[in-house]
């Protein structure tokens, strides 16, 4: 399916202040949930509506309601610093919580918790998966690995920073996923680090380190 780079002049603008090793954690925190609130506006833009007739101060007409149901499936923890910005564009959304780690040695991911609306698997629910990291791709596929066995159908990853190799990943394992990315950088470090990236996304967020 589809890898959409997004390209608007706030975006880079804020992506390069949480690129900065100098930024705090309240600025950071702030940018992430900005870039994150301008990703939901792109990622939205197709989404389904449907007629509604209501009355306006001065007649009868027919307008349009959003025709989806809409979960928010942040991959914890760093995922969690784009919830707010999305929830403030979409405030019906239900938020859904996937709980993974790296293992900074094998780099695969590790499970520790999950919780799920029931509307997840309904026909006409849009899941956001959204983690501001895609790097080996190792996390993004084990959490939509895990949705789709609770019967999500169509599913949208929304991420900061991607690395190659992880779009290419995530392509080759879900291809009925369209990729959203703000911005794909050259490549990952000995250490599974997205170069020049951002650093640890998670720490940065909550000040951990
Ligand atoms: C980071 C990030 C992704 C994952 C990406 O999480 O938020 O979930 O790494 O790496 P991958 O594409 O190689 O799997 P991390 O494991 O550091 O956990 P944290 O968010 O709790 O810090
Ligand atoms: N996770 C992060 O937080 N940062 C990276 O660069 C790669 C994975």
């Amino acid at each position: 399916m589809s890898v959409t780079v997004l390209h608007h002049a706030l975006i880079n603008h804020k992506l390069t202040n949480i690129r900065r090793k100098e930024t705090n954690t309240r600025d950071f925190y702030q940018n992430v949930n900005e870039i994150a609130g301008l990703l939901a506006y792109e990622v939205s833009k197709d989404f389904p509506l449907v007629d509604v007739e209501i009355e306006t101060p001065i007649c009868k007409t027919k307008q349009h309601v959003l025709g989806c149901e809409v979960v928010i499936v942040p991959i914890l923890r760093a995922g969690l610093g784009m919830v707010d910005g999305i929830r403030n564009l979409i405030p019906t959304a239900k938020v859904g919580f996937i709980g993974l780690y790296r293992n900074e040695e094998t780099l695969e991911p590790v499970e520790y918790y999950a919780k799920f609306p029931d509307n997840i698997k309904d026909e006409n629910t849009i899941v956001l998966v959204v983690d501001p990291m895609l790097a080996t791709g190792g996390s993004a596929v084990a959490a939509i690995d895990m949705i789709k066995k609770r019967g999500a159908k169509k599913i949208r990853f929304c991420c900061l920073v991607a690395a190659p190799i992880g779009i290419e990943t995530l392509q080759k394992a879900h291809p009925d996923v369209d990729i959203y990315a703000c911005a794909v950088d050259e490549k990952l470090n000995e250490v599974g680090y997205i170069v020049p990236g951002l650093g640890d996304c998670g720490d940065r967020l909550f000040g951990t380190k």
